[in-house]
Parts: structure tokens; C-alpha cells; sequence
């Protein structure tokens, strides 16, 4: 199935990108920043997953941002789908087949930190499996034993933190925890996560991390910051929110992806 999938776009792109990002809810409108854009819908690739949310694409899209050739898988499908943490599985393995060495995660959460509102963006720095899932269980090599401690790259962390302050676009940085969903968090749970040490709550990007350094990718990873977490202001969450605030953020983080690129590149 994979090597099928790998045909397929490799038959219809002559683009040979070693960069590739996975867009979150919301985050699809990076998309059209590319240029010589070729769209190969999930569909059309053996094995890819048909996400079910409402505000995910489903489509990989091949081109050019800032003159760097990038592969985009926008739209994601998320363990709470299927109860699969290894959804991701499959598009990731093609797109290190393909040749992507480096994987940029973007996401939707919630935030933690009052310094850290609705609209702005977060550079995590690390995460919390609170979803208690991994998306190796059942791999059998000696492979799966992971090493999680650097999972985050430092040198493209420090890198995109020297991105934004030149471009003025704020950044701040911070412990991802994945909590399953699709609930929203209690405001109890949220207390536990704050205590523990999280910043910003969401229910994707763990397992990809997980898969991308076990396919031995660098990895770097953005939340787009769509509202305050459960229970800090008083309000109901809700999936409405989540779609209207992310292109709010997202403006701002394609910018900051785009003068990235150009600097990796
Ligand atoms: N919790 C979990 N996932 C989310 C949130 C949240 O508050 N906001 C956007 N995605």
C-alpha cells in the first residue's frame, strides 16, 4: 500500500521536498501559499485515512513556499476517530519514502497560560501523553524503544524563535499535554495538567511526534492557540470556536513558516 501511495505521487509531482508539514484544524489556509501546487487528495492514496472533522482537509498538496519544495498533509486523522493512535502511520512512512527528513506539526489547542491568549502562537518545547496511547504499540522491532528526549529539535526551536523576533511575530514556548478527546477537557483535568506542567492542552501532533522520530525525522511543532483551556474563563469550548479563532493564529504562523523556510533553506 505504501509503495503504491509512493508511485502515486511520485507520478504526479516532479517535486522532490525534504520538508513536510501536517496542518491542523482550522490551519488548511496555508495551503494556498504554495506555489506550483499539486493537490493529490487522500483518496486517491492507498492506505491514506479519510479524516472525519469538519475544518480538516483531506489532501496532500505538494509545491513551493518561499521557493523551499514542501509536502503538506492537510488534514490529519486523530486517534479519537478510530481509537487509532497510529493513524498517521502510513502518510508519514510516505512521506519519509518520498524523502522528508524534517516533519513541522501544526496544531489547535487550548492554553494554559494567560500570557498565552486566543490568536497567538506556541512553540512547544515538549509534550505530556495524557491520552495514555502510543502509536508503536504492536511494532515489533527493537525500533519502537524510542528516545523521547530531544524529540523537539533544538536547533530548529532556536531557529524559528530567531524567525519570529526578527519578523516581530510573538512567540511563546511551552509543554503540549495530548489528552484524547473528542471531549474537551473538565476544569479538574486542566488543574491536574497545569500542575503537571503543561501549557497548552490538545487532542493530536503526540502520536506524529512519536511516529516522525521513530521514521528518524526532525521534528518541530507549533499551537495555534484557539482559546483558554476548560474552566479558565468560565465559557464552554466548543469545535465552532476552534474553527473560527485557528485561521486567526494561522495568519500569523503561515507568515512565520514561510520566513522560516526561507532561512532552512
Ligand atoms: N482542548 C483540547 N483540544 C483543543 C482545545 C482545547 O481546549 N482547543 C483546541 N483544540
Amino acid at each position: 500500500m505504501k509503495e503504491r501511495a509512493t508511485a502515486v505521487i511520485t507520478d504526479r509531482a516532479g517535486h522532490r521536498p525534504t520538508v513536510g508539514l501536517v496542518l491542523g484544524s482550522g490551519l488548511g489556509g496555508l495551503v494556498d501559499a504554495l506555489e506550483d501546487a499539486v493537490t493529490v487528495p487522500y483518496s486517491d492514496l492507498p492506505g491514506f485515512p479519510q479524516p472525519s472533522v469538519s475544518g480538516h482537509a483531506a489532501a496532500l498538496v505538494l509545491g513551493t513556499l518561499s521557493g523551499t519544495p514542501v509536502a503538506v498533509l492537510s488534514g490529519r486523522a486523530h486517534y479519537y476517530e478510530e481509537g487509532r493512535a497510529d493513524a498517521m502511520r502510513l502518510p508519514l512512512e510516505v512521506l519519509k519514502d518520498i524523502g522528508i527528513d524534517t516533519l513541522i506539526l501544526t496544531n489547535s489547542a487550548g492554553s494554559l497560560r494567560e500570557e498565552a491568549p486566543p490568536g497567538s502562537i506556541m512553540l512547544i518545547t515538549d509534550h505530556i501523553n495524557l491520552a495514555g496511547a502510543n502509536p508503536l504499540i504492536g511494532e515489533k522491532s527493537d525500533a519502537r524503544f524510542v528516545g523521547m528526549t530531544a524529540a523537539y529539535d533544538a536547533d530548529l526551536r532556536a531557529r524559528a524563535e530567531r524567525v519570529a523576533e526578527a519578523e516581530g511575530i510573538g512567540l511563546s514556548t511551552g509543554v503540549y499535554a495530548w489528552f484524547s478527546g473528542p471531549t474537551f477537557e473538565t476544569p479538574a483535568e486542566i488543574r491536574m495538567a497545569r500542575t503537571l506542567g503543561a501549557d497548552a492542552v490538545g487532542m493530536s501532533t503526540v502520536p506524529e511526534v512519536i511516529l516522525a522520530r521513530f521514521l528518524g525525522m526532525r521534528v518541530l511543532a507549533f499551537s495555534v492557540i484557539t482559546n483558554m483551556a476548560a474552566g479558565m474563563t468560565g465559557a464552554e469550548l466548543s469545535h465552532e470556536e476552534t474553527k473560527t479563532m485557528a485561521p486567526k493564529g494561522g495568519a500569523s504562523l503561515a507568515r512565520l513558516l514561510t520566513r522560516l523556510l526561507e532561512d532552512m533553506s
